[in-house]
């Protein structure tokens, strides 16, 4: 007989409660448990719904010789009979707590090989293993837990941009490369060889068009591909929620991206946020936090004390104020009690992440616990005590560099003082508009300005004059989004006119020809009536992280690459057949680089 034949699974393992009591039902998933208790057989069914105690009784022999051989993970049917569970043997720690199921028949439907690692939430496997076997993990109800609610921001999302007027349109993944920012992932032709698609690093220029093309308020759930260093909160692909509208100003898209916000709270948090949500200056954001995706759960600020160093002996201090860079100071409560060797270790890790180092003076009951104290006289002290708010026991930091690099040396060391010290506390989230941001940056490296946002951010209007004559000054309307210091989303309003943004690219070095050649097609459409547009776009996978309480993004991920780039399951990247690489006109000049 055929194991399925006559078989039908009648409710999963999360339906039955005591309602169901005298039932007859058949149950199909896996075998998460399996005890032996004497004359009795207690099994623990488990699919994606919950979990079911199936009981066997020695009374009917076949079908407890077979609960013999059920191993874990084994695919089983269990068919049975529903009992209400008596009064002081109720789990009130499950949903079916309330029952368990007599078992009559049970059809083993698969087997299965010792699984590598417990199916079992906090499992102690390394994250490798759990990357070779995703299936298995995947199968943990914690990772169940967080693909669930990345589908319920799928449908959040779809729903609230519907209602609110936006359209769903796909845009291609096989498109020119435009590089900017990030590298491209490259796809061959073989119709034309010798030429390449590039895989979107975002679909900014397609929603752009998709303004000029009258859609007025677009959407996408979209992946995106960069090939760049990776981190924790970065993938190689990953997915945006991808916004675009026309005929709006930074207020209009502000307040349609807070309602989003605010639904996205309430039903995963169960928490109203508060409206409006804050906006800080980049400008500021860097001088208070060292960010400019500033965590604002714990205070702890920066201060910029070079007006009360200048004056002090300590060379470090007054030679930093003299050549116009910046003496950044911190203060840690009750850090007095670190000793040398924790001190040392903050120092050294101020040096790993790229600086000379950081001074830290322990305060004490009369005066500074220092052999720096000496370089300072006792108002100097009083001073930056003052501006501090520090008090015996309190320890304080300071970082003498330029401008740019002591802030975010000292925003990283406040990051990490945070966790070291659990200063934030859990379940509390808070939402910052980072706004301002200036439009473009120096690059050491390719001797030119580069955006920071991207190429097609519209200065502000105030300071277009200084395109000219100082253009690291221009502020854009360019913002982000920052829940609990981390980036969720960007944008910007757009360039709409040929000129202007012809003129952007002459000050990123680009040439017209290279300008044409690479961007012409937008340029183009600004001439066909191009309304005024901007948008935004948010990290998917960052926020379903965040919402999740994860720390990296792989545990909202399917199947997500390794920090190399790599995806273990299936080997990818790998070697591909001589034939294809003829067909694509493909010679390599590298002999395959072994992983
Ligand atoms: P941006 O490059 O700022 O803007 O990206 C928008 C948001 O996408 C997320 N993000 C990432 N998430 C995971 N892994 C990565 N490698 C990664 N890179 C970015 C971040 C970020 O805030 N086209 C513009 C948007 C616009 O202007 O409308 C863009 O892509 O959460």
């Amino acid at each position: 007989m055929d194991k399925l034949s006559g078989l039908k699974r009648t409710h999963t393992c999360g339906a039955l409660n005591k309602a169901a009591a005298g039932e007859t039902i058949t149950l199909m998933g896996w075998v998460d448990s399996r005890r032996d208790h004497g004359g009795l057989i207690f099994l623990d069914l488990r699919d994606r719904y919950g979990i079911t105690q199936i009981m066997i009784d020695p009374r009917h022999d076949a079908v407890y010789q077979k609960g013999k051989e059920l191993r874990p993970e084994f695919v089983v049917s269990v068919t049975g009979t529903v009992n209400a569970r008596p009064e002081g043997m109720v789990n009130t720690n499950r949903v079916t707590g309330e029952i368990e199921v007599e078992a009559t028949e049970i059809r083993i439907l698969n087997e299965a090989e010792t699984p590598p690692f417990q199916i079992v939430d906090g499992v102690d496997a390394s994250e490798e293993t759990r990357l070779r076997y995703r299936y298995l993990d995947l199968r943990r109800p914690e990772m169940q837990k967080n693909m669930m609610q990345r589908h319920a921001l799928y449908q959040l999302t779809r729903n609230f941009f519907s209602e609110q007027d936006f359209v769903e349109i796909e845009t291609p993944y096989l498109m020119k490369s435009t590089p900017e920012g990030a590298r491209d992932y490259l796809v061959p032709s073989r119709n034309y060889k010798g030429r390449f698609y590039a895989l979107p690093q975002s679909p900014q220029t397609y929603k752009q068009l998709l303004m000029v093309s009258g859609f007025d308020r677009y959407f996408q759930i979209v992946r995106c591909f960069r090939d760049e260093d990776l981190r924790a909160d970065r993938q190689p692909e990953f997915t945006q929620i991808d916004i675009e509208m026309s005929f709006v100003d930074t207020e209009d898209i502000f307040r349609i991206m807070e309602n989003f916000m605010k639904e996205v709270f309430k039903k995963f948090w169960d928490t109203d946020l508060q409206m409006p949500i804050p906006r800080m200056s980049y400008q500021e954001a860097i001088e208070r936090y060292g960010s400019d995706k500033p965590d604002t759960r714990f205070a702890m600020e920066l201060q910029t004390v070079n007006d009360l160093v200048a004056d002090c002996k300590f060379k470090v201090f007054n030679s930093t104020v003299q050549n116009g860079d910046s003496v950044v100071a911190m203060k840690l409560d009750g850090g007095a009690k670190y000793s040398r060797k924790q001190m040392d270790n903050l120092n050294k890790y101020i040096q790993e992440i790229g600086g000379k180092g950081v001074v830290q003076i322990k305060v004490g009951e009369n005066g500074w616990d220092s052999s720096l104290a000496k370089f300072f006289d006792d108002n100097q002290i009083q001073a930056l005590n003052t501006a501090l708010f520090a008090t015996a026991g309190d320890l304080l930091f300071f970082i003498a560099d330029t401008w740019d690099k002591a802030h975010e040396l000292m925003g990283s060391l406040r990051v990490k003082l945070a966790h070291d010290e659990n200063l934030i506390h859990e379940n509390t989230h808070h939402l910052l508009w980072v706004v301002d941001f200036p439009m473009l940056e120096y690059s050491e490296d390719q001797n030119r300005y580069i955006a920071r946002h991207h190429p097609f951010t519209r200065p502000k209007d105030e300071d277009l004059e200084l395109l000219e004559t100082a253009p690291e000054k221009v502020r854009a309307y360019a913002y982000d989004l920052v829940l609990d210091g981390y980036e969720v989303a960007g944008g910007s309003l757009r360039i709409y006119t040929r000129e202007l943004q012809q003129k952007i690219f002459e000050l990123l070095n680009i040439s017209k020809e290279e300008a044409e050649v690479k961007f012409g097609f937008l340029m183009k459409a600004f001439q066909y009536g191009a309304p005024p547009h901007g948008g935004i776009a948010f990290g998917l996978d960052r926020l379903a992280m965040i919402l999740a309480n994860r720390q990296s993004l792989r545990d909202v991920i399917a199947f997500p690459k390794t920090t190399s780039a790599l995806s273990l399951m299936d080997n990818a990247p790998a070697d591909v057949d001589p034939a294809q690489l003829k067909e694509l006109g493909i010679n390599l000049t590298v002999s395959n680089n072994k992983i």
